[in-house]
């Protein structure tokens, strides 16, 4: 039996798992971070705590499973898409990194598709110009921090910051580079044209490789931070809506999984390289070789029940506190007490603006249908079922691209939630499963490092032996109708709210 580790450099924290080559979890750790937000819809976090958090999930993974890092067989890394981690001659981050939800270069966004096309950037990219994107927060910086662009030598990506600080190698993936806007999706590798229509050097990127192959080894220092084995093979790994959809089984076209973390994504894989011709969908190279992937985002999926939690759910905290209970547990049990539908109370989750289907970094959040019957509990549930409204924005477009939706896999923190898992089945009106065993990013990274490290010839075939389909929740008559109902409303109010998010984003 080998020993693997996956690490997840996520939004909220990092996440370590320590996974036994059959699949079993021996023991996990956590350590959380802060999203530093400067200004609204902006946001940054510091790579040295991203590598502080994860030295400390390592060994507390290593610590829960009872193991010394000797015992660990390979390593394999996930973390949050499109950063951009800028670095200077001695590899040294030279700013806090923009993030990916950060929305403030959608001016040089508009720019570069008003200059080049969206049409062309789509046919060399496989994406559109979109302020998530690497690429165009380097445009923004050069444009802003022009003293601190001139001193960047390197990019990284948030995982890739952390292999370099745990191996000393700067070394990316196939997946997560497909979120710079700098790659070439159809051919996997990075896109010289697209570089030079951005004016940033090629010899910025790192070289790239498949996600289960190893390209580097923990260094002294990396064993010294983690108390992981110099010499510890780590593979390429995987951004993290890859790295998830590992987790919930899909190794080949077929399954739908939807994920609802900060974010939340609707994933489909595909054989070819399938564009959404209006760029509403992200068309990245998938964690396994020779497969490419599609996906819908909602910016802030998990990230609209934690704005609620940490800013009107003082009640629910207070409850938790006395009963020891998670304070979502108690949020999602009073939100289920009221009806489908929220008795009209409507919500749109466009806290950091929307991607799938407006691509709108201008759009906010906004409750709608408010009346004196409304109580918090409405409130909650609103928030569930706006974003369940949302992805199911993201699996119709995936439907239209002609991918099979005949059945979800729901995975993320919000699919531990029964209810949110059931309003998924209502508002996307087919079954939903949740998947056992390999849930997360971080699974899916020690997936990767099984098939790196020879315990699997494939990662469909690691998939097939770890991953379990877990319960199955039905779509119900009376919740499909409600949220059909639900679901004209809330699309209306995108339309008709389009003009006025402009005009308050003139001011
Ligand atoms: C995917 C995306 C997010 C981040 C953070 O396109 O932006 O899911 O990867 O989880």
């Amino acid at each position: 039996m080998a020993y693997l580790l996956g690490i997840d450099v996520g939004t909220s924290g990092c996440k370590a798992v320590v996974m036994a080559s059959d699949g079993r979890v021996l023991g996990e750790g956590t350590s959380e971070y802060p999203v530093l937000q400067p200004r609204p819809t902006w946001a940054e976090q510091d790579p040295a705590a991203w590598w502080r958090g994860t030295a400390l999930a390592v060994r507390a993974a290593l610590a829960r499973a009872s193991l010394g890092g000797g015992e660990i067989a390979g390593v394999g890394l996930t973390g949050q898409m499109h950063g951009a981690v800028v670095l200077d001659e001695a590899d040294r981050p030279i700013r806090p990194a923009l993030i990916w939800c950060d929305q403030r270069s959608a001016p040089e966004a508009d720019d570069l598709a008003r200059r080049v096309g969206q049409e062309r950037i789509i046919s060399l990219a496989a994406n559109p110009a979109l302020p998530n994107f690497t690429a165009t927060k380097l445009l923004w910086l050069r444009a802003h921090e022009p003293a601190h662009y001139a001193r960047v030598r390197r990019v990284l990506l948030p995982k890739d910051y952390v292999r370099l600080c745990l191996t000393g190698t700067a070394a990316g993936d196939v997946s997560d580079a497909s979120g710079t806007l700098a790659f070439d999706v159809a051919r996997r590798t990075w896109s010289r044209a697209m570089c030079e229509l951005l004016e940033v050097p090629l010899e910025w990127w790192p070289a790239v490789a498949e996600s289960p192959t190893v390209t580097a080894a923990v260094s002294a220092a990396g064993a010294e931070a983690t108390g992981l084995r110099t010499g510890t093979p780590v593979v390429a790994g995987a951004g993290d809506q890859a790295a998830s959809a590992l987790g919930t089984g899909i190794a080949a076209p077929g399954l739908v999984s939807a994920t609802i973390g900060t974010s939340g994504v609707v994933f489909a894989a595909t054989d070819g390289v399938a564009r959404d011709p209006r760029g509403r969908l992200h068309t990245c190279c998938y964690a396994v070789p020779g497969v490419w992937h599609v996906m819908g985002v909602t910016q802030a999926a998990g990230g609209s029940l934690q704005w609620w939690r940490d800013t009107f759910a003082q009640p629910e905290r207070a409850v938790a506190a006395e009963t020891g209970e998670d304070v979502y547990a108690v949020i999602c049990r009073e939100a289920g007490a009221v009806p489908a539908g929220a008795e009209g109370l409507i919500f749109l989750p466009y806290l950091m603006g929307e991607r799938t289907p407006h691509t709108d970094p201008l759009a906010r959040g906004v409750f709608f249908g408010i009346t004196p019957r409304h109580r918090r509990a409405h409130f909650a549930r609103a928030i569930l079922e706006g974003v369940g409204q949302s992805l199911r924005d993201c699996l119709e477009l995936i439907g239209d691209l002609g991918c099979p939706v005949r059945e979800v896999r729901v995975t993320g923190g919000g699919a531990r939630s029964a209810l949110w898992r059931q309003i998924q089945a209502d508002i996307f009106a087919r079954p939903v499963r949740a998947a056992r065993g390999a849930e997360g990013p971080a699974t899916g990274a020690a997936i990767l490092a099984a098939v790196g490290t020879g315990a699997y010839a494939s990662v469909a075939q690691a998939c097939a032996a770890i991953v379990r389909a877990g319960e199955e929740y039905l779509p119900t008559p009376d919740g499909v109708a409600a949220y059909v109902q639900q679901g004209e409303v809330y699309r209306a109010l995108y339309t008709a709210l389009r003009p006025v998010f402009v005009a308050a984003a003139r001011g």
